[in-house]
């Protein structure tokens, strides 16, 4: 069991909530540090866990987090709003009092976090903050690296429920990593510390499937029929820009990788040594995306 003081930050997330579930049930003393204590958390339900309120893009909220739980110990998302890249949260967290943190970053980090260009914007947001890690806590600071999200896949929602998902490449092979799967990992982490000091942990999901092999997998559970239509790159940056307000820049970045113009994950650096971190730190085999689309299947229909 772990005797640890930690705070979670961002408990209210995917990650977050369960990562602040596994480090309670591992027997650290957990402190939920939120923008808003009186949120609801499904996953914390019931738990007589403490809530304290704090914003990581107001360090003057910080101080008073960590000095009234006494926590040494801290889990971390990259929010946006802040401008430099963690830099001035990280370090009145450290001046109050926490000696290790778990950062949730981003296996899109394929190179050296000194070498990404400021035009692949994930990524770089995400090593970014990285750097700012590990300016501030050295080897302490631990970067928690997931790949593709199983819930990315609600991305295609509203293509499912019209009849017709439109693809750039609908065989770009992804990892469909469950986020349960992440928060236990950094939940193990923030008890526990890494095994064998790793300063950076990769994280990919229990099997590689194709966006087109997702399709399916939700026409078969939700039991609706659905066409992949491949259209061309333009189209697709096309339809990200209309439907969420981006740059074309950002939109081209975002087909090119989040949609999988030039992607099979299994060929990324990390992929080979990130298979079995969910195992080796939680005990547990990681979750498949048919089992995560059994328990969300009313996700995908119409409500
Ligand atoms: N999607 C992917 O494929 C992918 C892959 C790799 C890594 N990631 C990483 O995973 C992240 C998403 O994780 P998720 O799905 O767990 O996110 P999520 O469910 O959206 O949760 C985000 C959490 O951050 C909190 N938050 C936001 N702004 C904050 C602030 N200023 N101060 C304190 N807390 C704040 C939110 O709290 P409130 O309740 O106050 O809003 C919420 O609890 C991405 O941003 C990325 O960094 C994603």
């Amino acid at each position: 069991m772990s005797s640890r003081n930690v705070i979670v930050f961002g408990p209210t997330g995917a990650v977050g909530s369960i990562t602040a579930l596994s480090a309670h049930q591992a027997g650290a003393r957990v402190t939920l540090a939120m923008r808003d204590p009186s949120k609801p958390i499904p996953a914390l339900q019931n738990l007589p866990i403490p809530r304290v309120h704090a914003d990581l893009t107001k360090p003057s909220t910080l101080a008073y987090a960590i000095q009234s739980s006494g926590a040494r110990h801290a889990f971390l998302y990259i929010v946006p709003g802040t401008t430099d890249s963690l830099k001035t949260a990280l370090i009145t967290l450290k001046s109050s009092g926490i000696q290790t943190i778990v950062l949730l970053s981003s296996f899109s980090i394929e190179n050296d976090i000194h070498a990404i260009s400021r035009t692949d914007f994930v990524p770089y947001r995400h090593a970014q903050a990285e750097i700012s890690l590990m300016n501030v806590f050295g080897t302490n600071g631990i970067a928690v690296r997931p790949a593709y999200f199983a819930t990315n896949a609600l991305q295609m929602r509203n293509g499912v429920l019209s009849g017709e998902v439109r693809l750039p490449n609908p065989d770009a092979v992804l990892d469909w990593i469950v986020p349960a799967d992440v928060g236990r990992v950094c939940g193990c982490i923030l008890a526990r510390g890494s095994i064998g000091h790793e300063r950076v942990v990769s994280l990919v999901g229990a099997q590689l499937m194709s966006l087109r092999q997702v399709v399916e997998a939700i026409c078969f559970v939700v039991g609706v029929d659905v066409k992949v239509r491949r259209i061309r790159v333009e189209e697709a940056v096309d339809d990200v820009r209309s439907m969420a307000g981006l740059t074309e820049a950002f939109a081209r970045w975002y087909v090119d990788n989040m949609m999988g113009v030039r992607r099979d994950i299994s060929l990324a650096p990390a992929y080979k040594e990130a298979v079995g971190n969910i195992w080796r730190y939680t005990g547990r085999k990681p979750i498949t995306f048919q089992e995560w689309l059994g328990e969300n299947r009313k996700l995908f229909e119409i409500v």
